[in-house]
């Protein structure tokens, strides 16, 4: 059990981090800055979580979160940099900001963690902690995008762990597919997840465990290092297992394009209603403008004959 620490946990509103909250939250004298965008579930969470709404996808958003924790705090202990989100796609488009606000949230903004956090350490001991994703080791159909910022970070990570100072512990998480809000953010259309799934709060325990126990690396899933071990022996494995997963990826490519299908249906058939009720309007409008004229004109007869008799 982690205890007497003073942590940061971003992503702490949902699935992996809310778990971990719920978990450092029972560490006896912790005292953790609780970061989200949204952050109304975890407003009044307990008495040593201190809610905090900031988008760490950008300098201001990491920078902000930094004077928070010092100001609470003084020190950070730990910094557990867990936010992160997916696209589950065809990567086919020229979208400069899409990619970009990938790279933002899962990889410049734990890179740029790293550097505030040894500022801030000063020669103290820190733990700095990421979630990586087993997709950081292993690229996936569909995940394109994902895959490179976690591959990003994973190569940060390998990289910086070879000259990082002697005070800082680096631990990272290597999640398989995880049962949380993820798969709901990485698109609106329901898809297939992949093979195995983990519940959050399995994933969030393993992490806590390997962080105290000073680990480099944390795999929740067994599975996933006993296939990574069989995939570079065998690698016929893996290209079966892709072969499962890109038949998944057109299965969701043909769904999509049935919803667009209907979508598009549903918008004609609407632009449809709304012409005939254009129409209607238009009729009702012409009726009683000729309505009112009849009337202005026997109004105005009236007003002649009435002026005639005087
Ligand atoms: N679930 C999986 O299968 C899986 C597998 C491997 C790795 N991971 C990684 O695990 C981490 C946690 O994901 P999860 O599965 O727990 O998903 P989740 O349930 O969607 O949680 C994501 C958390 O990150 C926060 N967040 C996202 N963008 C943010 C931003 N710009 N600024 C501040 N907070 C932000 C979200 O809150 P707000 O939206 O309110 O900001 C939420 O608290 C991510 O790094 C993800 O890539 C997940």
């Amino acid at each position: 059990m982690i205890d007497n620490k003073t942590i940061v946990l971003t992503g702490a509103s949902s699935g992996i981090g809310f778990e971990a909250l719920k978990l450092l939250a029972r560490g006896r004298g912790n005292r953790i800055l609780a970061v989200a965008r949204h952050v109304d579930n975890i407003q009044y969470f307990a008495s040593n979580v201190t809610a905090f709404s900031c988008d760490i996808s950008t300098q201001e958003g990491v920078d902000r979160v930094f004077e928070k924790a010092e100001e609470l705090f003084g020190k950070i202990d730990l910094f557990y940099a867990n936010a992160g989100f997916p696209y589950y796609e065809e990567f086919n488009y020229t979208d400069w900001d899409r990619v970009d606000a990938m790279f933002r949230t899962n990889t410049i903004s734990p890179i740029y963690t790293y550097a505030k956090y040894i500022r801030h350490l000063n020669g103290r001991p820190g733990i700095l902690a990421y979630t990586v994703s087993a997709i950081g080791e292993m690229a996936m159909p569909g995940y394109a995008l994902y895959s490179s910022s976690k591959f990003a970070l994973n190569g940060f990570q390998q990289a910086i762990r070879l000259e990082a100072p002697a005070n800082l512990q680096i631990t990272c998480l290597f999640p398989v597919a995880t049962d949380t809000n993820f798969f709901k953010v990485a698109n609106a259309v329901e898809f297939e997840k992949p093979f195995p799934v983990q519940k959050p709060s399995h994933v969030a325990k393993k992490m806590l465990e390997g962080i105290e126990q000073g680990r480099a690396s944390v795999y929740p899933s067994g599975l996933f290092g006993f296939a990574k071990v069989l995939m570079g022996v065998a690698p016929p494995v893996r290209t079966f297992y892709w072969k499962l997963e890109t038949a998944k990826l057109e299965r969701f490519k043909k769904k999509l394009s049935v919803y667009h299908e209907r979508l598009h249906e549903d918008v004609a058939v609407a632009v449809e209603k709304g012409k005939e009720v254009g129409e209607k309007l238009k009729e009702k409008e012409q009726s009683a403008r000729k309505e009112l004229d009849e009337k202005a004109g026997k109004l105005k007869e009236e007003i002649k004959e009435k002026l005639h008799g005087l």
